[in-house]
């Protein structure tokens, strides 16, 4: 007996679909930071933080989202653990609180391990927060 043709590319249209349902719902959040973490990140950190300088995960900013956003957002001083034996420094990333939400959210998932939620209105909040008191500390020094 012969299947007729039109049978075997029911039960293939089939299998197709049950596949494209089963696949993860395209992430664009996830893609918006994954293309800023390589426009920027990637020179100095790599794919996974185990570029020319390497993040620590036993560190603060996986922990605190907020003082990740701080270091995207006010650049960072660190001993290197480059191995070179002298310090370098982070600058500030050239982003808006938006993109700094979505670079953040991206490098916490790719390296931290951990899925956070930060909105733009957070990231504002953390610099405005961060600004003031750097502010207070500079008026007590007056
Ligand atoms: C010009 C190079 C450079 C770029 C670009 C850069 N960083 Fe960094 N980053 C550094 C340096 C240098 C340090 C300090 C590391 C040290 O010496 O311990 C650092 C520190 C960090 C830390 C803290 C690491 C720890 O061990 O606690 C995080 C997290 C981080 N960067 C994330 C990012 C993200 C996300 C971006 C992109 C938005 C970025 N960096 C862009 C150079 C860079």
């Amino acid at each position: 007996m012969k299947r007729s043709s039109a049978q075997l590319l029911l039960l293939g249209t089939l299998i197709v679909a049950e596949s494209i349902t089963m696949a993860r719902p395209i992430d664009s959040t996830r893609i918006k930071g994954a293309a800023l973490f390589h426009d920027y990140c990637l020179r100095c950190h790599g794919e996974s933080g185990t570029g020319s300088v390497k993040i620590s995960t036993n560190s603060v900013w996986v922990q605190d989202p907020s003082a990740l956003v701080r270091i995207i957002a006010f650049g960072a001083r660190g001993p290197s653990n480059n191995g070179m034996g002298y310090h370098r420094a982070m600058p500030p990333a050239p982003y808006n609180d938006e993109q700094i939400a979505l670079v953040a959210m991206y490098a916490m998932q790719q390296i931290g391990k951990r899925d956070v939620t930060i909105t733009a209105d957070g990231v504002r909040q953390i610099r405005r927060q961060h600004l003031d008191s750097v502010r207070r500390k500079l008026d007590r020094k007056r």
